[in-house]
């Protein structure tokens, strides 16, 4: 039982900036503790580590999963969550993220931030004594990533080696996929168009992990070279939030990287599908996809609270 001797761990008062600050083995005893954590819940049994401990929680963007998961995760583990909006916050109007986090670091235990530039995140951790958690930058989001491979692992029973196929944007989803997926052992493959591909450093650093745990990754302008034999299937939005004026041109970009019926018929038969969701059904998956028996969308959003749950108990 790792919930039972937290400190051995080794993480209290870490930040989890990125996927890549941890290893193998830490991102999985985190997927484990969230499996623990989830039993305690399903089983009705308290457990509150956090008891006293307040976290803020600073969004710039909208969320729902990541709103509301984090605060009731922070009140499942005994403790407390702060809404901070940036309409709310001076940094609103103008007080610079260093003052920000000094200030903060006198009051909270913990805080998260949903941002737009990863620099921001980053200056907020460099400033603040206390732990940041990345929930959603332009450039990462590893919570969702360590949910989902979370639920991968509790529908397939095992994660290295299986091969993930990420059809869409290279986006802030898919580099954490990427590294995370590396870390774990996985296949990835990512299929995006022409100018849409990942951040090519992510690529070299999940080539760099994937070479030390038997992983590889694949990236391709081919979606059905992707999928081929994939035992997870993924995709996020064509437009990302701050994106949302691009979207004409990329319908336009994106149109034959479309998760639907005909694309999903060359994945293994007992592939999963995984969208971090919010999903715009008819543009990047379509309703036969995400709505079918394949679709494990839902455990998947469940696992956002006791994955978190486990970073919030590790790390606080
Ligand atoms: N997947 C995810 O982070 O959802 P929200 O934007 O609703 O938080
Ligand atoms: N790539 C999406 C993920 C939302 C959870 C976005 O950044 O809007």
């Amino acid at each position: 039982m790792i919930a039972h001797d937290l400190h051995a761990l080794g993480m209290k008062g870490r930040d989890f900036l990125g996927l890549a600050d941890y290893t193998p083995k830490e991102i999985r005893q985190l997927i484990d503790l969230g499996i623990e954590l989830k039993k305690f819940n399903q089983a009705g049994e308290a457990f509150r580590p956090l008891a006293g401990k307040t976290l803020g929680m600073i969004f710039e963007k909208s969320s729902t999963r990541t709103r509301v998961s984090f605060e009731v995760g922070m009140y499942q583990l005994g403790g407390h969550a702060l809404f901070l909006s940036r309409n709310d916050l001076q940094i609103g109007r103008g007080e610079i993220i260093s003052d920000t986090a000094g200030v903060l670091s006198r009051y909270l235990d913990g805080i998260m931030i949903r941002t737009f530039g990863h620099q921001i995140l980053v200056d907020l951790a460099q400033h603040a004594s206390i732990p940041v958690i990345n929930a959603l930058t332009d450039y990462s989001h590893p919570c969702q990533a360590l949910a989902d491979y979370m639920t991968v692992l509790e529908h397939k029973g095992r994660l290295d080696g299986l091969k993930i196929a990420y059809i869409g944007d290279g986006n802030n989803m898919a580099h954490s996929l990427m590294i995370g997926g590396a870390k774990l052992g996985l296949h990835v493959a990512v299929a995006s168009p022409e100018g849409y591909q990942p951040d090519a450093g992510v690529q070299e650093q999940t080539r760099r992990i994937a070479a030390e745990t038997g992983g590889s990754l694949l990236v391709t302008g081919d979606a059905r070279e992707a999928i081929a034999d994939a035992d997870v299937v993924y995709t996020d939005v064509w437009a990302s939030m701050g994106f949302e004026e691009e979207q004409k041109i990329r319908e336009r970009a994106f149109a034959d990287f479309q998760v639907n019926e005909e694309l999903t018929e060359l994945a293994k038969p007992d592939y999963v599908f995984l969208h971090c969701l919010p999903a715009h059904r008819g543009e990047e998956v379509t309703s036969g996809v995400i709505d079918s028996k394949h679709s494990i969308i839902f455990d998947e959003a469940e696992n956002r609270l006791h994955a978190q749950k486990a970073i919030l108990a590790a790390l606080m």
